[in-house]
């Protein structure tokens, strides 16, 4: 199939942009890609000079949850801050009560919704964390339902172990008692499901120390398995650097990393994923430090960081406009953090550009220029999703 008339943003170096361009799709695969005028035969679909993006990927969801928390967002609205709020039990914990109690049914049935959302505005790839059952059963059963996920609907999950995501009650008077139960069990038995691609953890003051992350992470690499961190989203405890010594995919949050700290995830190639949402949510003062991860070449990508308190963003392009508007980033920048770079987060290589030889998950929008994307809010101009080579939403031409 070659798609021709179309605004190519292949978001290599860039935006990548192409303005008649044309794609080449064999086996599920990019062949080839570039000005029309050079394009190779095949059977041709016109796009109608409709713009072309790589499939988005959304590196960073807490998808799979039970309850909701609008009951915390009217009182953080009343001036009850978010820490003093999973200090009381809440936050976090309440959420947890709530997915422990719900079906596998149940959960697949609420994260499928919120799932479609995404995926009508050009998802193709989407991270999911488990970090709500914080016992053996119910994180398994949080990551069965990702899996699931990924079976039942067209879109690739990879799923992030994240047992470490806060104290639960039975342990809060023996922290090291649960970081045995995540390290020793937990996620080894994840593991051998084959439920886990990636392992997270929460450092915070609020939740895991330097130390009890360091913990997690040895385990993460004792079974193989790469790790990335929610590091200094409140605070700056030096979470990133241990994750950079730990050649970590992502540091997640970092609003309050400093230039040391980015030093060190420039040196490790670790990927910065800021998540605007949780920040807008939060009502956060502290800006993550873009100037510096700009001038030392840090990647950095953007995610909704969907979840029932800090962050119930059910939108990525609208993700895209808040990370310019409240972060400064460039609708360019925007646009990376959600293709090229989101896929780095993951340690997805084989998607994210619009290159021969990766994937042909690609985004099809009623838009003139890339730039369009970001601009708006609460504006969904995508017409047709390509996955696998395949049309799986909207019509062609
Ligand atoms: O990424 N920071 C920790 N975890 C989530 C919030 C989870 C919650 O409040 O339920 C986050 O913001
Ligand atoms: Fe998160």
């Amino acid at each position: 199939m070659l798609l021709t008339n179309l605004t190519l943003a292949a978001m290599v170096n860039g935006y990548g942009l192409i303005p008649d361009g044309a794609v080449l799709i064999e086996d599920g695969r990019i062949a080839w890609a570039g000005s029309r005028a050079d394009a190779p035969g095949g059977e041709t679909v016109d796009c109608r000079g409709r713009l072309v993006t790589p499939g988005l990927i959304d590196c960073h969801t807490h998808l799979v949850y039970g309850g909701n928390r609008a009951n915390e967002f009217e009182m953080r609205l009343t001036g009850v801050p978010y820490a003093e709020i999973a200090k009381a039990g809440g936050g976090i914990m309440s959420t947890v009560r709530a997915t422990r109690t719900a079906s596998e049914a149940d959960l697949l049935a609420s994260a499928g919704r919120r799932l479609e959302t995404l995926l009508a505005e050009g998802v193709t790839t989407i991270e999911i964390k488990s970090g709500y059952g914080l016992d053996v059963d119910t994180e398994l059963k949080m990551l069965r339902v990702a899996r699931h996920l990924g079976k039942m609907y067209p879109v690739d999950v990879i799923t992030t172990f994240l047992g470490a995501h806060t104290f639960p009650a039975e342990y809060k008077d023996d922290h090291a008692a649960y970081v045995r139960l995540v390290c020793e069990r937990a996620l080894p038995a994840a593991r051998a499901e084959g439920l886990v691609d990636a392992v997270d953890a929460f450092c915070e003051g609020i939740a895991f120390s330097v130390a009890e992350t360091e913990l997690v992470f040895k385990a993460a690499k004792a079974l193989g398995l790469p790790v990335k961190l929610h590091a200094e989203q409140l605070s700056n405890l030096g979470g990133a650097k241990l994750a950079a010594r730990y050649g970590a995919l992502s540091v997640d949050h970092i609003e309050y990393l400093d230039e040391d700290g980015v030093s060190a995830i420039a040196a490790s190639g670790t990927v910065a994923v800021l998540l605007p949402g949780a920040f807008y949510y939060l009502r956060e003062k502290q800006h993550p430090p873009v100037a510096a991860l700009r001038s030392n070449n840090v990647p950095i990508a953007i995610a909704t960081d969907l979840n029932p308190g800090s962050s119930p963003v059910h939108s990525l392009l609208s993700t895209m406009n808040m990370a310019c508007v409240l972060f400064g980033l460039t609708p360019e920048e925007a646009l990376l953090g959600v293709t090229a770079d989101a896929a780095g987060a993951l340690g997805l290589k084989d998607r994210g550009v619009i290159a021969p030889g990766r994937r042909a998950d690609l985004a099809i929008w009623d838009a003139e220029r890339p730039g369009d994307l970001a601009y708006p809010l609460g504006f969904n101009p995508l017409a047709a999703v390509i996955r696998n080579g395949e049309l799986i939403r909207g019509s062609l031409p």
